[in-house]
């Protein structure tokens, strides 16, 4: 049976570095992936990473947002392929332990404290009507 990575990394491959036509979101993806092949051992090997066209922070490129089931969600702005990757992966590994995702800007890694865009807590969503509810 296939493992399915319960958390998940969508850096943005649209993004062109400002004032270039370059845009080094897959690049960033490739990174990523192995960086968090790499530090396995302590970031865990539950992690899903892709890209998508655009996350609405086009004038923070690059975007990277973190997401899983249940927990809080992230996004990233001005995310450098080389400056930042450590802050990720040390970022992957806290959001990895975190049973509800949600963490203050002074304990995620300091190099993202300037670059994060957005904290949106979990959805939690009901599926059904109690009868509570009715009276
Ligand atoms: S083009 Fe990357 S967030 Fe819009």
């Amino acid at each position: 049976m296939s493992h399915r990575p319960r958390h998940k990394i969508t850096v943005c491959v649209s993004c062109r570095h400002k004032n270039s036509e370059c845009r080094p979101g897959l690049a960033l993806i490739e990174k990523l992936r192995s960086a968090i092949d790499v530090a396995s051992d302590v970031v865990g090997d539950d992690f899903a990473v892709s890209g998508v066209a655009c996350m609405a922070g086009c004038d923070r490129p690059c975007t990277v947002a973190y997401q899983a089931s249940s927990k809080t969600t992230y996004l990233f702005g001005d995310i450098d392929a080389d400056a930042d990757i450590d802050d990720l992966v040390a970022f992957a590994r806290q959001y990895n332990d975190l049973s509800d995702g949600w963490s203050s800007a002074t304990k995620r890694p300091v190099g993202l404290a300037e670059k994060t865009l957005a904290r949106i807590p979990a959805a939690i969503l009901a599926t059904h009507v109690t009868e509570e509810l009715l009276q």
